[in-house]
């Protein structure tokens, strides 16, 4: 939701931290600010809204030190401006935090009464004054941020700096993520190794929990219960391509084309090509027990769920219930023992989720992750996980990282049925095939560009749109309504397309831009007659479809799309890019912020 940057250098960190924060901005635009130690006093320069106007601040008023933390904020108490920008602090600490300290305003009454003087509405000014008054009782900085965290509820980020020691700064994390990195006679914290990344590649992941105490050569790593503990150092792979836009103008529009590759990169981790099998990492328990499946997300990555739902009932034969990890998370439903959960998050840090995920495990389930991020908490905290090989999303829109999620799912929906003896080689053959083409044929949908570039003029005119589709593009309509929604901020409904007679389809006009999903699969006749029913009533229809498929009804839409025909069961693999790109180009059209869209962050580590 936020992010943050702390450095212990060797020379004025300032420039680093602002490197590091335009690798982190994906994570929250609202505001931005950098506090350095100058001569050991506490010096911030801040800014409302993203990090240009920091950028400028800082050369107006320029800021020099060798300590300093740095922080790109996503507003959750307080208002984005500058009064509510991090860093927090005062005259013996500064702050920049990831989270939500949920009894701030219990500790901020506490203070006040103690005459702390709060200056900003946000949760996070109670860490640093709290800090403060344990240091103003005589406490060192290491026992007074002990002595903090155990009053705080909610989860958070920190890496805190203080007056007069140029030679320590303290992280902490628990529930948001945070990491060491080691250099060499300088040291470094960062939500992520994408922030770290030009700094140094030697990573330390803090587990939920840990606090650590750094200096220029090294770093102390603390449990919640301050028992010293050893953590493993990792190498990261973020290269700078990797987190570049690469010659695109967007990092959306990277990610949209970079989708073939990926996907095949993918596969390659699941499938052996040879004997046409599908191959999952090994699991602590034997798949073919699972009696009942549950699958839980959020946002796109749910409709990757959605997705598999169809597929894994179809193959394996079990019982799936998928549901959003916010719902999940309260619903109290009932699980039944020995049953596995599967949780799907291209962050592997979202907060809904990894509640989810914990509930499930305190019912017992077998624990199992999609994540796009391999050393990422959900990871972490799963019996086994399933990687997505798509590198590093940048944009906030994620594309590369749904389609890898399908193509994770589709092959975990195999090795299900294969387990639960639904399926005999010659299907599992036959679907690892369907598998195999799909990078080629995403290479293909990707000449449709212009098309969809022309279509989205039509779009960005429109106040509503519709997207339709049935069976396993019925979750690929949603999603493209979610695209549509969040990058262009245009209302667009993704319905099952034979729902839209019972009631939706009195929004039809020739206002209302209907996009039809409709590969010729079983239920293509079905979703003809729904697009034919749309059409009567005036409706415009886009139509995605294959070759056959637009041979067939392409003349009654306003506009088709054919795409190459495939196995209905990869279909929505495919059908995920048209409507990617139809909701990046109108976005383009619209002028509006394609990677960084308004009220919203990459990775949303508050529930
Ligand atoms: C996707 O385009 C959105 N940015 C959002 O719905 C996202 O999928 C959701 O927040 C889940 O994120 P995760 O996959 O990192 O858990």
């Amino acid at each position: 939701m936020c992010g943050i940057i702390g450095i212990i250098g060797k020379q004025d960190v300032t420039q680093h931290l602002v490197d590091g924060l335009k690798r982190l901005e994906y994570r929250g635009y609202d505001s931005a600010g950098v506090a350095t130690l100058i001569n050991g006093a506490i010096e911030r320069r801040r800014a409302e809204g993203k990090l240009e106007n920091l950028v400028r601040a800082l050369e107006a008023k320029p800021l020099a030190g060798d300590v300093g933390i740095g922080h790109t904020r996503w507003a959750t108490h307080g208002i984005p401006n500058e009064a509510n920008a991090h860093p927090h602090a005062t005259a013996k600490v500064a702050v920049v935090h990831n989270g939500i300290i949920e009894n701030f305003q219990e500790l901020k009454a506490e203070l006040t009464a103690k005459g702390h003087v709060f200056a900003s509405d946000t949760d996070t000014e109670a860490v640093v004054h709290l800090i403060t008054a344990y240091m103003d009782e005589g406490l060192s900085p290491k026992d007074a941020v002990a002595a903090s965290l155990k009053r705080f509820d909610g989860a958070f980020a920190l890496a805190i700096i203080f007056a007069g020691h140029h030679d320590l700064m303290i992280g902490a994390r628990r529930g948001s993520p945070l990491a060491v990195g080691l250099g060499d006679g300088e040291m470094f914290l960062g939500s992520d190794a994408i922030a770290l990344s030009r700094l140094t590649n030697r990573v330390m992941y803090l587990e939920d929990g840990d606090w650590a105490v750094l200096d220029k050569s090294g770093v102390e790593v603390f449990t919640e219960a301050g028992e010293a503990v050893e953590r493993p150092v990792r190498i990261s792979d973020f290269s700078d391509a990797a987190v570049g836009k690469g010659g695109y103008a967007h990092f959306m529009l990277k990610e949209i084309y970079e989708q073939p590759q990926v996907i095949g990169d993918t596969l390659t981790g699941f499938i052996n090509p040879a004997l046409r099998t599908i191959t999952l990492p090994d699991l602590p328990f034997d798949l073919s027990t699972v009696t009942r499946l549950t699958l839980i997300a959020c946002g796109t990555s749910f409709y990757a769920c959605q997705v598999a739902r169809y597929w894994i009932e179809k193959l394996a034969r079990i019982p799936v219930e998928i549901d959003v990890a916010s719902e999940f998370r309260y619903r109290d439903a009932p699980m039944v023992a020995g049953g596995a959960a599967l949780f799907v998050s291209q962050s592997g840090e979202t907060a809904d989720t990894l509640a989810a995920l914990r509930h499930a495990k305190a019912h017992g389930q077998h624990i199992l992750s999609v994540v796009n991020v391999a050393q990422s908490t959900i990871a972490r905290e799963s019996d086994a996980t399933f990687l997505t090989y798509a590198g590093p999303e940048v944009g906030v829109a994620s594309t590369k990282a749904f389609t890898t999620q399908l193509v994770v799912l589709a092959c975990f929906a195999i090795a299900l049925g294969r387990a639960k003896g639904a399926i005999d080689h010659e299907r599992e053959a036959q679907l690892v095939e369907a598998l195999v083409e799909v990078p080629a044929r995403a290479s293909e949908v990707l000449n449709h560009d212009g098309r969809l570039k022309e279509l989205a003029h039509e779009v960005a005119k429109a106040r509503d749109v519709l997207y339709l589709g049935r069976g396993t593009n019925y979750p690929i309509a949603m999603e493209g309504a979610l695209k549509l929604k969040e990058i262009t901020y245009i209302h667009a409904e993704g319905y099952a397309a034979g729902e839209m007679k019972h009631g939706p389809i009195a929004l039809i006009d020739k206002n209302v831009p209907v996009i039809v999903i409709a590969p010729t699969d079983e239920l293509f006749e079905k979703t003809a007659s729904n697009m034919q029913e749309v059409i009567a009533r005036g409706g415009r229809v886009i139509f995605l479809s294959d070759v056959p498929g637009a041979a067939k009804l392409g003349n009654l839409a306003a506009a088709t799309i054919a795409l190459p025909q495939v196995d209905p069961f990869v279909a929505p693999i495919l059908y995920a890019i048209p409507v990617q790109l139809l909701a990046y180009h109108t976005a383009c059209i619209k002028g509006t912020d394609v990677d960084q869209p308004r009220n919203l962050a990459k990775s949303v580590t508050v529930e």
